[in-house]
């Protein structure tokens, strides 16, 4: 009878595993399943490229660039795109000095390298010039075997206790006349900054047609204003092995001083007043890189012995378009900004305006968090009260002004209006203080692309009762 009972059991506790099993390999199929659906509707989003046309590097210098090296009070390098054969080239450039006729004619040794795209190939080149003085004026031509460039202006920054720039979100402009006529009023009003930093997609896809758009829509500014820039997704070729754009690295030659295997992408820039870390947060996704970039960061950080500490990447920590999350930035390398007392984090990506300031029992303190938008095109923002200020269907421009004790913060419309205003004091005991100067200001709402379908009129009505509970829980009220 036992025997019997237990065989009774025995066969029990098969059949139970056999249900399992069962159940386990069904779940298996139907998520695989599941997958592959997801893949076959997201495979171009995924891994898909816009096929590049061909096109044929023209036989003259163009693209002039000019950006800061790791020294940004002494150093400079130039970058250019010249043929698609190698040429003898230098760099000339002197001090302009109204007092002496005499002046010095410097020569800076020229790097070349050749570059493939998809779709063709050009030689670009690279001169680093050193030792440039405080203060001072320069003018600079590019002398080649074939052509000379004339003279170009630039300056030094004129004294170490205060430091001005402009940073711009997104850009993309798939035709440019947006953002042609953007920089176009900044250039007739801007004239007080010391270097421009764009938070990555300058332009619309990884093709040389929209370089070229984005190199037109600069006009004089690229040789003569230093930019400081980080890569965005839109300068990325998708697929399996995500790729940076070839020209990427070649036309900017940033300070070597990044994580090792991300040199050129990942760097930073010292000023006096100031340590700029920009951060390619395209690469966040696999183990190799996210490693090495915490690493770095982390000694980056915490090597700063400068009053600010400014950081700069594309994919936001706190997103602001709806629906959006980069787990890495918010879980692993928000701690290490907040860790080493970062004051400012300049961020894109989400084609909307936020700026979020860090609360800590009761206290408004920093990193302050921003993210900006100078783009045509525009998302739809969440509304999580985490953000102090939001904005959508806005282009915007941040002017930042820092002095020992003080960095101030503008975002402006490009007509000059005011949008954000905010300080940052240091306290006598070091604290970081935080003004918000706009907490009575109303917010703007002005996305609409939600579309006419019944789906696009119920989202719109749930977006617009979202703003009017934002507003009636806003002091502006
Ligand atoms: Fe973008």
């Amino acid at each position: 009878m036992k025997a019997a009972g237990n065989q009774k059991l025995q066969l029990k506790a098969a059949k139970s595993k056999v249900g399992c099993l069962s159940l386990s390999i069904i779940t298996f199929v139907v998520l695989l399943l599941a997958f592959c659906v997801l893949l076959f509707f997201r495979y171009n989003t995924w891994f898909g490229n816009i096929e590049e046309a061909p096109y044929t590097t023209p036989p003259f210098i163009d693209r002039i660039t000019l950006t800061p090296g790791e020294n940004f009070m002494s150093e400079r390098t130039v970058s250019w795109r010249f043929d698609t054969i190698p040429h003898e080239s230098r760099v000339e450039y002197f001090r302009v000095d109204t007092l002496n006729t005499d002046t010095l004619l410097l020569n800076s040794a020229v790097i070349h390298e050749k570059i493939k795209s998809r779709a063709g190939d050009a030689y670009y080149y690279h001169a680093r010039l050193p030792k440039l003085e405080e203060g001072a004026a320069y003018k600079y031509r590019i002398v080649s075997d074939k052509e000379t460039t004339k003279w170009i202006d630039f300056k030094m920054p004129s004294s170490p206790d205060t430091l001005r720039f402009i940073y711009m979100g997104d850009v993309q402009d798939k035709q440019g006349f947006v953002s042609d006529s953007l920089f176009d009023l900044l250039r007739k009003k801007e004239v007080n900054y010391d270097f421009i930093a764009f938070g990555g997609d300058q332009i619309e896809r990884p093709m040389d047609s929209y370089w070229t758009i984005w190199y037109e829509s600069l006009r004089e500014w690229a040789g003569q204003v230093p930019f400081v820039t980080v890569p965005g997704n839109h300068e990325y070729l998708k697929g399996i092995t995500y790729r940076l754009d070839s020209r990427w690295i070649a036309q900017h030659n940033y300070p070597e001083n990044g994580p090792e295997g991300f040199k050129g992408k990942s760097y930073y820039i010292d000023f006096p007043l100031m340590r700029m870390i920009i951060l390619d947060s395209n690469t966040i996704h696999w183990p190799h890189a996210i490693l090495k970039h915490y690493n770095w960061l982390e000694k980056t950080l915490k090597d700063a012995r400068q009053p600010w500490v400014v950081v700069m990447f594309h994919h936001g920590v706190y997103t602001v378009r709806d629906g959006r999350m980069h787990p890495f930035m918010r879980y692993l390398f928000l701690p290490l900004l907040e860790k080493y007392k970062t004051d400012l984090v300049l961020q894109g990506h989400d084609h909307a305006y936020s700026r979020i300031t860090t609360k800590i029992s009761g206290d408004t303190i920093t990193p302050v968090y921003v993210i900006s938008n100078a783009s045509p095109k525009f998302y739809r923002n969440g509304f999580n009260p985490i953000h102090d200020r939001l904005g959508s269907g806005i282009s915007l421009y941040q002017k930042i002004q820092l002095t020992q004790d003080e960095l101030t913060y503008k975002s402006l419309f490009f007509d000059g209006e005011v949008y954000d205003d905010l300080m940052i004091k240091r306290t006598r005991e070091g604290e970081k203080k935080i003004i918000d100067n706009a907490r009575n200001q109303a917010e703007v709402f002005n996305f609409d692309g939600f579309g006419d379908n019944p789906k696009g009129i119920k989202k719109k009505d749930a977006y617009l009762q979202a703003v009017k509970e934002r507003k009636a829980n806003r002091p502006e009220n």
